[in-house]
Order: structure tokens, then sequence, then C-alpha cells
């Protein structure tokens, strides 16, 4: 198949791009180094020129927070929504969506409901699309897992209030594999949840990847979190993670059935064991 890949250059992205090549299909990627700026991409038209030749579209554009022109609005809802309008004029049925876990009804803060705003408008139109929503994703390179494993590594490991949030962390493989069968399947029509099947505390999931690192166990730094609050609202122009809506989302600790996801890719998830911190995407999460 010709697949259009936005997102391409991202963690999700680039592990997808691999996998689909690996598989044989031939993949355009879309990302602001390959000439597409979502900023510019906000109706059908825009996008229709790109859609010649195209089997099927994978969606992985996302910020974490927003800076500058770089809005919610736009990139988690107007580009994808006029992407996905087009994929129906054009005739591209196959539409993959990757959202996030929590765009649901219980959604609060604008990162939730602008990536809720383009499902929707996905599961309305005429297609064979997927609304595939993450949890927490570790591996190679992601940009939380590489700010976590930074803040695991310090003398103390600082933890929002008591650290008792909970995770449910997936791997990288995990999410490649589910969209790659979301890709062929016939059940098209699907909202997934992709989580893993370890519910963990924010502190222990740090812990773990102290361990990983080969480091000694280390005391926690409670931080209350009306003071990590204050620190986001300074820490947001270090790094986007550094949101103050992104400290309430970890407080909320999102979770999800895995049972769903097992059964869509007859397998079960993989285990957090410590090579899959520092692995891509391969097979089964194969470290070999
Ligand atoms: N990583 C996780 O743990 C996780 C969990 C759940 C959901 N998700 C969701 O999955 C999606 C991808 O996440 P990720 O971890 O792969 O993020 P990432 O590594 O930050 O990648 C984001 C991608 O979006 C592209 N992008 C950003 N601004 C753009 C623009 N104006 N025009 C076109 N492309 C633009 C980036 O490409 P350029 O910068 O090259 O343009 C990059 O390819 C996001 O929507 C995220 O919310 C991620």
């Amino acid at each position: 198949m010709r697949i259009l890949l936005t997102g391409a250059s991202g963690f999700i992205g680039r592990n997808l791009r691999a996998a689909l090549l690996a598989a044989g299909h031939e993949v355009v990627a879309a990302s602001r180094s390959s000439g597409i700026d979502f900023r510019q991409m906000l109706t059908a038209d825009d996008w229709l020129p790109h859609l010649v030749g195209t089997d099927a579209v994978i969606n992985s554009v996302g910020i974490i927070g927003e800076c500058g022109s770089q809005r919610f609005d736009v990139l988690h809802t107007h580009a994808p929504a006029a992407l996905f309008r087009a994929c129906e004029h054009a005739g591209v049925r196959r539409v993959l969506q990757i959202s996030a876990l929590g765009a649901d009804d219980t959604a609060f803060s604008p990162y939730h409901l602008s990536k809720k705003a383009a499902d929707d408008c996905l599961r309305s139109l005429d297609l064979d699309w997927f609304v595939l929503r993450p949890s927490l994703i570790y591996g190679h390179g992601g940009k939380s897992a590489e700010l976590f494993m930074r803040l695991a590594a310090l003398p103390m490991i600082p933890v929002v209030g008591d650290g008792q949030q909970m995770l449910q962390p997936v791997h990288i493989s995990d999410v490649v594999a589910t969209t790659m069968q979301a890709l062929v399947t016939p059940e098209s029509g699907q909202t997934l949840d992709i989580v893993g099947t370890e519910i963990i505390s924010f502190a222990d999931w740090l812990q773990r990847m102290r361990e990983v690192q080969g480091l000694r166990p280390a005391q926690f730094l409670q931080v209350p979190f009306g003071l990590c609050m204050a620190s986001a609202r300074v820490g947001r122009y270090l790094n986007p993670i550094l949101q103050p809506d992104n400290l309430r989302m970890l407080k909320v600790g999102y979770r999800a059935d895995p049972k769903p996801v097992e059964r869509f890719l007859g397998r079960a998830l993989l285990r957090s064991t410590p090579p899959l911190f520092f692995t891509d995407a391969t097979p089964f999460g194969s470290t070999s």
C-alpha cells in the first residue's frame, strides 16, 4: 500500500515508518521537514493533491504543549479534520488517527479536547477508520520517556505530591503493532485504547527507570502539587511537557482495560522488561 504518514519524524511516526517499510509498504512522510506544515493545511483542498495514489492515511502529528503558533486547535483538530474530509472526498478509505488515552467524554484539557474533536470528526465520516488512544508510551527516543529517565537519574527522584498518580505505560512496539493491524483488518470503525497491562504509580515508574539505568534505588523528593503547578508555569518555556495541564492530567491517572487491545492483537501485551526501555519498536519487542 502507499501510505501517507503524518508526524513521520516523531517518536511514534518514525517507528511506524520503519515498520511500514519493513512490511513492504510505500510511505509518503509528512511533517514540516518534508514541507507539510499542519498550520497551512486547514482545508480539504490543501490535502487533496497529497492524496493522489494514496491507499491509506495515518495521522500521528501532535504536540504536548502549545508554543507560539503551534496551537492545539490547529494541529490536533482543524488540520486533521481537513485531512479526514479530504480522504472521504478522494476515496482514501482507510484512515488511522493516533489520539490519546483520555480523549473521551471525561476530557477537560485543551490537549484532550482538541484530540477528541478530530476523533469525533473521523468517527462521523464514511471511512474505514480507527481511533487509537495510547497511554504513556515508553521506548527509545520518546520525549516524555527521556524526560522521566533524566528525572529518575537525579540523586533524589522528584515526584508530584506523594507520587501515587497511576500510569499504565505501554511499549512503542505494542503501539506500532496495533497500528499495523488496524491498517489491514476488515473490522474497521473501532476506537481502541492502547494501554499496558500493568498499573503503576508515577513514583514506582521513575524508580524502575532508575533501576534500568543501573542505578541504586533513591529516595523520593515529594514536591507539593501547588509548587509543581507554579514551577510548570515557568518550566513550560524550557520544556513544553512541563505544562500545568499535563500535571492535572497526570493527577487524574487515566486507565483502561487492556483486554480489548490484546484481543485485537491476538497476543499478550509486552511486560516492561529492562531492555525495552532502550529499544525502538520491533516485532513483539524483540531486542535481538
Ligand atoms: N509519546 C507518547 O507517550 C504519546 C502517548 C499518547 C498519545 N500520543 C500522541 O501521539 C502523537 C505523536 O506523538 P509523538 O510522541 O510521536 O510526538 P513527537 O515525537 O513530538 O512527534 C510529533 C510529530 O508531529 C509533527 N509536527 C509537529 N508540529 C507540526 C506541524 N506544525 N506540521 C506538521 N507536523 C508537525 C512533528 O514533525 P516536525 O517537527 O518535523 O514537523 C513530529 O513528526 C501525538 O498526537 C501525541 O499526543 C503520544
